[in-house]
Order: C-alpha cells, then sequence, then structure tokens
C-alpha cells in the first residue's frame, strides 16, 4: 500500500499523514505508539506543522515594519511557546499567567502585547515591571488603573486603545468580539475623546490602536473593513496631533475544520499591507508598525487530540460510542457546536455505522463528534483533528478526571513528553479538609 497524502480538509499540507500500512502518522511516527507509548487522550502536536503555519505568517510580512504576535490563549503549552519565541513571534497575552508563561519559556518581554477586558492591578504592575511592548486598553475606568500603577511604580505605560469598529465577522456569536453588542473595546465614537483623555494621564504614553473583531473569520472583508475603520481613526488623531507609532490588527484567522476555505495567511497580510501601504502613500506619511496577535491559525491544525473507543453502545435510535475524550479535554462542541473531523487511527474492519462519539461526563452536552460513518469496534483509536488550538487550552478537571498528556513530535519524528498526564495528587493538590472537620 502506497501512503495516503490528504489532499483537502484539516490534515491537508499538516504533518499528519497515513503511511503505507494505513497507519495516522505525525512525520513518520504513527500516533498508534504514540497512544501506546504515552496513554489517551493525548494531545499530539506537530512542530513541522505549527512552525509551517507561523512562518506563513512571518513569510508574509518579512519585508515589512511588523511583528507576528501569537495569542497564548490558544494554546499556552510552554515547548509551544519557546518554539515559536525561537522563530522571533510575539505574543499576545491576556492574564499574568500568560505572562509568566512567555517569560518562563524564554519569550521576550518587549515582544509582549497584553490585551483583556479586565486587568488587575497586579497584573498591570508584573506587566510593567517586566517591560512588555503594549497594554491594549478597553476602557477609560483601565486606562486610570494603568495611570494610577504606573505613576507609582515611576513607569511609563506604553499603551494602544482597542476600538471596537462594530463589524460583523460573521463567525459564531460566542467568538464575535467586534460588534457593539460585545464588552470589547471602545466605541469608535468616543475613541478619539479617550485618546485625548489618555494623553493627558500621568504615566501613560499612547502609541498605537488595536482592534481584534472575532475568531474562525473565513473572508477577508471582515478584515479590510475593520482595517478601514481604524485607518480613519488614525486620520482623525493625527489631525488632532497625536501620533500613533503602531496598529496592532488582531487575530481571527480561520482554519479548515471540515470544508471551510478560509483565505491563507499570505493572502490575508497581503490584502492588508496593500492596503495599508496605499493608504501611507496617499497621506505621504511612514507606515506605523504593523502587529497582529494570530492564535487559532498558527496551532490549530498543528494538533490532534488522540482517544479510545472504550465502550459501544448501539441502540433502535441512536449509536454511541463512548470515548475517553470528553467535554473536559475538548470543550469546544460542547460550547460551540463545534464540528471536529474524526479519523481512525488505523483502517477499519468492521462494517460502517452512523455513530455519535461521546465522552464519559454526565452531562448530555458531553460529546465529541456527531452522526459520523465510522466501522468501530471497542478499543479503536481515533485522532480528534483540528485540536490544537482551544483544546487544551480550556480543558478542565470536571468529574474529576485529570487532564491529558501532550505530546510534541519533531521534524525526525521524535515524540516528546511535554506535558504530563495529572495524576490523583494534582487534583487535590491545592485543596485541604479543615481540621475541625478532622475531629
Ligand atoms: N486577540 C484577541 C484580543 C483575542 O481575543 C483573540 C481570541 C485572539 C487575538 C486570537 O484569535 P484567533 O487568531 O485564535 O482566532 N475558544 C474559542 C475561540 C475564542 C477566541 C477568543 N479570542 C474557540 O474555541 O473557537
Amino acid at each position: 500500500m502506497s501512503p495516503t497524502v490528504f489532499t483537502s480538509g484539516p490534515l491537508a499540507g499538516t504533518a499528519f499523514q497515513r503511511n503505507g500500512e494505513g497507519l495516522l502518522c505525525c512525520d513518520g511516527q504513527s500516533l498508534t505508539e504514540i497512544a501506546t507509548t504515552f496513554g489517551t487522550p493525548v494531545y499530539v502536536y506537530s512542530e513541522r506543522t505549527l512552525i509551517d503555519a507561523y512562518q506563513q505568517f512571518s513569510g508574509a510580512a518579512q519585508n515589512e515594519n511588523a511583528l507576528i504576535c501569537y495569542a497564548l490563549k490558544a494554546n499556552s503549552n510552554l515547548a509551544i511557546i519557546r518554539l515559536l519565541a525561537t522563530e522571533g513571534a510575539g505574543f499576545d497575552i491576556v492574564s499574568l499567567g500568560e505572562l509568566q508563561r512567555v517569560l518562563a519559556a524564554g519569550g521576550q518581554a518587549d515582544r509582549i502585547v497584553f490585551s483583556g477586558v479586565g486587568k488587575t492591578r497586579l497584573e498591570i504592575m508584573a506587566a510593567l515591571q517586566a517591560g512588555i511592548k503594549c497594554l491594549n486598553v478597553e476602557s477609560e475606568a483601565e486606562l486610570h488603573l494603568i495611570s494610577e500603577v504606573a505613576v507609582t511604580l515611576q513607569k511609563t505605560a506604553p499603551v494602544s486603545l482597542r476600538v471596537n469598529p462594530d463589524i460583523d465577522a460573521q463567525t459564531h456569536p460566542y467568538i464575535s468580539t467586534g460588534l457593539k453588542d460585545n464588552k470589547f473595546g471602545i466605541p469608535m465614537d468616543q475613541a478619539e475623546a479617550v485618546y485625548q483623555r489618555a494623553r493627558s494621564l500621568p504615566g501613560i504614553s499612547v502609541i498605537g490602536i488595536d482592534c481584534h473583531i472575532g475568531s474562525q473569520i473565513t473572508s477577508l472583508s471582515p478584515f479590510l473593513d475593520a482595517i478601514d475603520r481604524v485607518l480613519g481613526l488614525c486620520d482623525r488623531l493625527h489631525a488632532a496631533g497625536i501620533q500613533i507609532h503602531h496598529l496592532d490588527l488582531g487575530g481571527g484567522l480561520g482554519i479548515c475544520y471540515d470544508q471551510e476555505a478560509p483565505p491563507s495567511p499570505e493572502s490575508l497580510l497581503n490584502a492588508v499591507f496593500d492596503k495599508l501601504h496605499k493608504w501611507a502613500e496617499i497621506r505621504g506619511r511612514d507606515m506605523p508598525e504593523i502587529l497582529f496577535e494570530f492564535g487559532r491559525a498558527i496551532v490549530g491544525n498543528a494538533g490532534v487530540l488522540v482517544t479510545r473507543v472504550d465502550l459501544l453502545k448501539p441502540g433502535t435510535h441512536k449509536n454511541f460510542a463512548i470515548i475517553d475524550a470528553a467535554m473536559n479535554d475538548l470543550m469546544r462542541p460542547a460550547l460551540y457546536e463545534a464540528w471536529h473531523g474524526i479519523e481512525p487511527l488505523a483502517k477499519q474492519n468492521a462494517p460502517e455505522q452512523v455513530w455519535d462519539l461521546v465522552g464519559p461526563v454526565c452531562e448530555s452536552g458531553d460529546w465529541i463528534a456527531r452522526e459520523r460513518r465510522l466501522g468501530l469496534v471497542q478499543g479503536d483509536l481515533l485522532a480528534i483533528l483540528s485540536a490544537g488550538a482551544y483544546g487544551m487550552s480550556m480543558s478542565s478537571n470536571y468529574n474529576s478526571r485529570p487532564r491529558a498528556a501532550e505530546v510534541l513530535v519533531d521534524r525526525q519524528g521524535q515524540a516528546h513528553l511535554i506535558r504530563r498526564r495529572e495524576a490523583f495528587s494534582d487534583l487535590i493538590g491545592t485543596e485541604k479538609i479543615p481540621d475541625y472537620l478532622r475531629k
């Protein structure tokens, strides 16, 4: 048998392909072997696919004054951060924990931007002490808090205001952020006034404009429409004497989970830079530095979640396959009814039937894939595709389930454990029975 190369769908162009025996591999390493060595459920990431995806962005931006930041919330494993830091990536963080992760993985503070609607005093302090590149401010109240903290520390806080351009990203309502109904950003019609306020506050240095309209966006137009509005604001600020040194255009580029055909990183960035260069040329001004904050498009299809079929429960109405990965391991189906592809690790011999793949958690929402035609037998190993982004990072211990292990496969096909499976001691490590209950 000759190896199968996926030419469409989420595995096209990735390191996850079938070998001559029909086994799903990552850069030649059989996922079955990984499952046997490390157990299931296990997240498996491909270094090559991750770096390829990052380089599609950095390559398209190489002749520009630009910084491609990686949005850590998509997957914050230290090894993933380290790989991207080595590539020269910047980082988009939303918490103290994410700041500490970047620093622990050897990332540079001056390449970090800090997003999020509710930064605490402690987080602002840590960010200023570390010397990050920029804080993306989402409200006037936050601006005052940052000013206060900066004055106390005798530092100057570099800030961008995150503006809400009121653009429909045409994505799932839970992951759309640029509409005026969303909690994010400062409404466009108030932005100039808040910039004026920011300029007058002590400890604040206004350096940029920030905008992020949503996630899993599969067409160019929402990005370009948002940029038009950001450039309009940039012009108005220029007229008011406020200099903007960088534009942070956020992240949000979608990936293929099923049949989606989002623009490639290169075509998105080319379209963006084209627009920006024309704008700068007409105005006779230098281009500001351009920042991006991509998460999913860098890591989404670089990871799969490998699971075992524990029990089959065929029925008259529905057939359920109970797998050992559950909503606590991959929350996306339960939370957004998200679709993830399923690939058996080995060729299947059982007759095909329509199955719902469900986890063992006590919730009807605990399903991973519904109505899939598969030839399952108990013990089969399956890969849940496109699980690199917002998989492990959104996992929990619900039902006292230890979190899964994570494995990174390097370019030579060598598998490295980058997070061990949790043990019972990890589950109860922070808990305590008070003395009075011990009597
Ligand atoms: N920048 C900001 C300010 C963000 O809020 C986000 C994502 C990103 C960048 C990165 O977006 P990306 O390039 O990954 O689309 N849990 C959801 C996705 C939530 C996205 C939240 N913000 C999911 O599983 O689909």
